[in-house]
């Protein structure tokens, strides 16, 4: 997907901005041409020269720069890429593009592009968090620009959260699958299910029962399978997550709700089913708020909620050719996952630890053991997009194998 493609690499200013300097080289590495915006932050962090020396001379930073006009206007620099990428993006940047502004040459660039932008942000986490730059993220989410992270963990101003730049990995992953066209990809004319998140089952209009659950596996896995080419229909709960791009996103809160969902967007070849579903729900939610009324309310009755993944592996005719389902477990992860793949009927099991210690709930990274009919095969630890993208590449294969009509 990337070899021959034009990237379009915009630096700007983040401590972040040396690891663009391997995202270039892994670009080279994969056969894409890279030109580079520096801005004038980014220009603090990483020098032109090495940004040059990576990018075979083509660095451009200043918009009244001669030179650079007469060699690469800024018009022909924003048209002539297949694909525009700005990261490190300091919220500095990602507020002028939210407003339109172009006082310099990366700014003027986005403004005149009419290729796909991916954004992959870095900052302080209090100015991640900070209401300025959430509308901007959503206006940009609304003008069609595409995110990667940031990645939660120990930041280099010494404070933990999230604002950390995706690793060049998971941004290879994103312009993967910014990059996928329509009927493009080894996953061309290919139908694929996820669900991800969490569901919420209410007790009364304002209290509901939930889990931990991100979103941000299933998320990678619908981002990874678009990036391939499928045309994929994400059935989410509740979650933060941006969308992945291109995917028809079904946004559901209880599993009743997320089984309608999935048998609506039905006929599909393959389904993964991500989500952390409630098992349980609550036989009669009140219709108003539960009151305090100084004594503690009387035991919830609770009654089963479908099984989604039990479901779509037992369909008869239209049974999607590859159901893969996920397996949380806190111990005897791979004997409980061998046993969970049976009990469901489903071809694949993904078990992941879910214990506290491992961090996978909420967490960026996981380690997965794949369980099929053969046998188990451990996963190195990943990120989840890492994950989601040898997952995507596992199903073409398989899909390849069994021979679906593409
Ligand atoms: N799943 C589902 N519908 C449910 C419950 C689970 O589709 N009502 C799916 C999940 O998306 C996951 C798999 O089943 O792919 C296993 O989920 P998990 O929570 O690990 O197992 P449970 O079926 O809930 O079993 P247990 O709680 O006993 O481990």
């Amino acid at each position: 997907m990337i070899e021959h493609k034009r990237i379009l690499l915009i630096i700007s200013g983040g401590i972040a901005a040396y690891k663009s300097l391997e995202l270039i080289r892994r670009l080279n590495e994969r056969g894409a041409t890279v030109r580079c915006v520096l801005t004038e932050g980014g220009a603090r962090f990483v020098t032109p020269l090495s940004v040059a020396a990576l990018s075979g001379g083509n660095v451009y930073t200043d918009l009244f720069s001669l030179t650079d006009e007469s060699d690469m206007g800024h018009i022909r620099l924003s048209r002539e890429s297949d694909l525009v990428v700005v990261a490190p993006a300091s919220a500095d940047l990602m507020a002028k593009m939210a407003a339109g502004l172009a006082d310099d040459l990366a700014s003027t660039v986005l403004l005149a592009t009419d290729k796909p932008v991916l954004l992959a942000p870095a900052m302080n986490t209090m100015m991640w968090a900070h209401p300025a730059t959430r509308r901007n993220r959503a206006r940009l989410e609304e003008d069609g620009i595409g995110f990667v992270g940031p990645g939660a963990g120990d930041l280099a101003c010494g404070e933990v959260g999230p604002g950390r730049m995706a690793e060049p990995e998971d941004i290879l992953a994103a312009i993967e699958g910014a990059l996928a066209g329509r009927g493009e990809g080894r996953l061309a004319a290919v139908r694929a299910l996820v669900t991800s998140g969490p569901t919420h089952e209410p007790i009364d209009p304002v209290r509901y029962i939930a889990n931990r659950s991100s979103g941000k596996q299933g998320h990678a896995i619908a981002g990874a399978l678009g990036a391939l080419g499928a045309e994929v229909v994400l059935v989410t709960g509740p979650t933060g997550e941006p969308d992945p791009p291109g995917a028809r996103v079904v946004r559901i809160e209880t599993a009743e709700q997320m089984l309608a969902a999935c048998q609506a967007a039905l006929p599909v070849d393959v389904a993964v089913c991500a989500a952390a579903v409630a098992d349980w729900r609550v036989s009669h939610p009140a219709n108003r708020k539960t009151k305090r009324n100084g004594a503690p309310p009387a035991a919830l009755e609770l009654q089963e909620n479908p099984d989604i993944l039990r479901t779509l592996s037992a369909m008869g005719r239209g049974r999607p050719t590859l159901v893969i389902g996920f397996a949380a477990e806190t111990h005897d992860v791979v004997e409980n996952a061998v046993q969970k793949r049976r009990d469901k009927g489903c071809d694949w099991i993904l078990a992941n630890d879910v214990s506290p210690d491992e961090g996978v709930f909420g967490g960026d990274h996981n380690r997965i053991h794949l369980i099929d009919e053969t046998g188990v095969e451990p996963w190195p630890e990943a990120t989840k997009v890492a994950v989601a993208a040898h997952l995507a590449e596992r199903i073409a294969a398989a899909i390849a194998d069994k021979g679906i009509s593409v």
